[in-house]
């Protein structure tokens, strides 16, 4: 049986990650591919308690190195327990944030060497890295406007001072341009018709559907 794909979708806070995800794993299954949305930090029960060491408390309660092998922590049960597995099913698997997040959140947002979450990511999960990876890019203002309006509680990284916001706002451009056949910027700043039609096209050119 054919291995399934995985793509990934990044950016900052407000962008619409989660309906996008959501919204393409149905589109895929709609065209009878078996497909599975997941997320990061979480996504496997292990992961997902990690998640709340993560999301919650004080803004300053984990150093940087501290906070990417709670990532890391959390990334390879992931991987182990639910991405591999669904992958070598033959399940495309779309995931809500993965390593880019690491590299733009906790290096250059938080300061890490971008050269040791590499190491970090090669010793926890090898090579395993998406097929394709959608970066949804909006400005830092609006993307938390939409979190304000959105109401409800906000989580331990939305709360971060906006200089953090605006350099990972640049690290996943940054990201998207050194990686440039894996990854693709998509204007979030779109209605989420918008934003999902174009995704769909950019889905159908790259694995050919
Ligand atoms: P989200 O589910 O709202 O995207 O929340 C998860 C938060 O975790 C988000 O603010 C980004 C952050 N994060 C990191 O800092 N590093 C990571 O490696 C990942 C996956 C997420």
């Amino acid at each position: 049986m054919a291995r399934g794909h995985f793509i990934s979708f990044e950016g900052g806070e407000g962008a619409g990650k989660s309906t996008q995800t959501e919204r393409l794993a149905n589109a895929l299954e709609d065209r009878s591919i078996p497909c599975l949305a997941t997320r990061e930090p979480g996504g496997s029960p292990g992961a997902e308690s990690i998640r709340e060491l993560l999301v919650r408390g004080e803004v300053g309660r984990w150093d940087p190195m501290s906070e990417a092998l709670l990532h890391f922590a959390a990334r390879r049960d992931h991987v182990m327990t639910v991405i591999e597995p669904a992958l070598d099913e033959g399940t495309w698997v779309v995931c809500d944030r993965y390593t880019d997040s690491t590299i733009a959140y906790q290096g250059y947002g938080q300061g890490l060497e971008i050269s040791i979450i590499e190491d970090l990511h090669r010793q926890t999960v090898g090579n395993l890295w998406p097929d394709a990876t959608i970066i949804l890019d909006i400005a830092v203002f609006q993307g938390l406007d939409r979190i304000v309006s959105r109401g409800g509680e906000t989580h331990r990284y939305e709360k971060m001072e906006i200089d953090f916001h605006m350099r990972l706002r640049e690290g996943f451009l940054k990201i998207a341009r050194q990686n440039s056949k894996r990854c693709v910027v998509v204007d979030a700043a779109r209605s989420s018709d918008a934003v999902h039609d174009s995704i769909m096209t950019l889905i159908a050119q790259r694995f050919g559907m």
